[in-house]
């Protein structure tokens, strides 16, 4: 069993498949709680740091909205000109301070490796929200979450299945720490599809290749997705590139709309993305028109952030055992149907 009380959650290479199934099997136990059918207090009197150095909408709200499900309290840090690391403090001893003020410590940083530097200085465990272009655990927990809720409805498993992964492969760090959790299961195809200069960095498709798993490598989007099971698109990380017009170079070259996806894929093909999506008209990588579509996930991924943050935060405390027995009813008028 792993340890995860008191553990940091730093990148996807410290799990196993032991591990993401405890997390998965949390995570569902959440379910209730996250449709307010009714609540448990178990973090009553907690407080979580939630540091955000970098954009972000949904991965921040959700790990505040967890924290605030389980009954904790949530203090925010957002953006690096409101924070001393702007006066040149180092991680270490933000770390060392912040981490005296909270219980639990969730970070995004724009560099690479940061939040593990930062989590050397915490005295609290410290949860991975997006380090650069390098890991995003929690977003990887909740795509293959996903990704074992949507192929179950199919009768598949996640072994033997065929992912597509689509855009900038190079930068988008949700792609690097999925792939390499899928590394821990047997016989996935991969196609990966990007623009040459925006190809999957070498070291991830060494693990993909020593995993024993099937990769195409392409620069094409029509004609190979023909045996997708899931098609995961990605946004041009627009953030990490050295200037906006190199940006502007490859916005908008693959781009799924209702008529593409019924061209070049299985009737069952299950359609992701991290979010956000880029509407933007040069963009518009994955087309409103497939909003209402049943196999469109994306939103489903999102709904399911908020249970694998929920578990992450109930295990990285040791809380686990004790959801039921801190629970109350729901007082107020509520409608949540599904998850
Ligand atoms: C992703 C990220 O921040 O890496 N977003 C997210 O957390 N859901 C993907 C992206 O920004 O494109």
């Amino acid at each position: 069993m792993t340890q995860f009380q008191g553990s940091h959650i730093l990148s996807v290479n410290q799990l196993n498949i032991d591990a993401i199934q405890e997390i998965f099997a949390v995570a569902t136990r959440m379910t209730p709680y996250a449709l307010r059918q009714k609540r448990t207090k178990v973090l009553d009197g907690a407080i979580l740091g939630n540091l955000f150095f970098e954009p972000s909408t949904r991965t921040r709200i959700s790990f505040g909205c967890a924290f605030n499900l389980l009954g904790g309290k949530v203090n925010e840090t957002v953006g690096m000109e409101t924070s001393s690391l702007s006066k040149g403090e180092s991680l270490y001893d933000t770390a060392r301070v912040l981490s005296s003020y909270s219980d639990v410590i969730a970070m995004r940083h724009p560099q690479a490796f940061s939040v593990r530097e930062f989590a050397e200085g915490s005295r609290v465990p410290v949860i991975n929200g997006g380090d650069g272009s390098n890991e995003h655990p929690t977003q990887a927990l909740l795509d293959l979450f996903t990704i074992q809720k949507e192929l179950a409805s199919r009768g598949q498993d996640i072994s033997g299945m065929h992912i597509a992964m689509v855009g900038d492969l190079k930068y988008g760090r949700t792609v690097h720490s999925l792939s390499r959790l899928l590394c821990m299961y047997k016989d996935v195809t991969f196609t990966l599809i990007s623009p040459k200069e925006l190809a999957m960095p070498d070291y991830v498709i060494d693990d993909i290749e020593n995993a024993g798993h099937k990769i195409t490598i392409t620069d094409q989007l029509e004609g190979n997705l023909v045996q997708a099971d899931i098609l995961y698109l990605t946004r041009i990380q627009e953030e990490r590139f050295p200037s906006q017009e190199e940006a502007n170079k490859y916005r908008g070259k693959f781009r799924l709309n209702h008529n593409i996806y019924t061209k070049n894929c299985k009737s069952n093909t299950v359609i992701m993305h991290p979010l956000p999506r880029d509407s933007r008209e040069q963009a518009n990588e994955l087309d409103n028109d497939l909003n209402s579509h049943p196999n469109l996930a994306i939103f489903r991924q999102a709904d399911n952030g908020l249970l694998i943050r929920m578990a992450l935060f109930a295990l990285t405390l040791g809380v686990d055992s004790q959801l039921e027995q801190h629970e109350c009813p729901v007082i107020w008028y509520s409608q949540k149907a599904s998850i």
